[in-house]
């Protein structure tokens, strides 16, 4: 029987990270924050000072990324980067670069590799489209512009980040519009994917409900 994937995908700030992670701890299965391959390599563009116009070199980046996942932190060879990554600077960068077809197709590799026994919750912009087609069970979370901004404001000052809420607002819609427009694995619901509308639902509510759609299908 083939390794059972979950791909959960939405636009930024819906909340696929919090409960992509919950789902996967509670099935006891591997988690995949493809968004997370994306940031890292923006996170080096930006040490590296690449341009963001020079696709070869960013794609090059992307393949050879020396990065580790262990538990819930992120490295860069030894240096954790868990908090790095999560900058607004480095989000948008990194969503300048996914519309870049080499550097999406340098890090397919890298994400089929997260899918393991005994499965595998894959959260993304195109885990359900392009990355996993076969997922046993494809997710789409969104929740309102306005839910999402607020959502982004409190973890970034949890996190001891600086944030403000015009600004987040208007790159949560400029992001939206170049996830959604780009030419190349836009985002979009998967054929086959159930709708998750989480603006007015919490996380335990949002696990619940994709806990229930996978016994349905499992
Ligand atoms: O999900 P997160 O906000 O961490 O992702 C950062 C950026 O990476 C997104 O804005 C999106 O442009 C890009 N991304 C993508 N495909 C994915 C995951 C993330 O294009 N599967």
């Amino acid at each position: 029987t083939p390794i059972p994937v979950i791909a959960i995908d939405g636009p930024t700030a819906s909340g696929k990270g919090t409960v992509a992670h919950r789902v996967a701890d509670r099935l006891g299965f591997h988690y995949l924050d493809s968004g997370a391959l994306y940031r890292l390599t923006a996170l080096v563009a930006l040490r590296h000072e690449t341009s963001l116009k020079d696709e070869h070199a960013l794609a090059k980046l992307a393949a050879g990324l020396p990065c580790s996942f262990v538990g819930e932190h992120i490295y860069l060879g030894k240096e954790d980067v868990s908090q790095a990554i999560r900058r607004e600077e480095v989000g948008n960068t990194a969503s300048r670069i996914a519309v870049l077809p080499a550097v999406r197709h340098a890090l397919v590799g890298l994400q089929l590799g997260f899918r393991k026994p005994p499965g595998l919750v894959a959260d993304g912009r195109d885990m359900g489209t392009v990355i996993f087609p076969h997922a046993q069970l494809k997710v789409f979370l969104t929740a309102s512009v306005a839910a999402r901004a607020e959502r982004r404001y409190k973890q970034l000052i949890e996190k001891g980040f600086a944030a403000n809420m015009a600004d987040l607002l208007q790159d949560l819609t400029e992001r939206d519009a170049r996830d959604a427009n780009r030419s190349i694995a836009p985002l979009k619901p998967a054929e086959g994917a159930y709708l998750l509308d989480t603006s007015d639902m919490n996380a335990d509510e949002a696990v619940s409900q994709v806990l229930n759609w996978y016994a349905a299908v499992r």
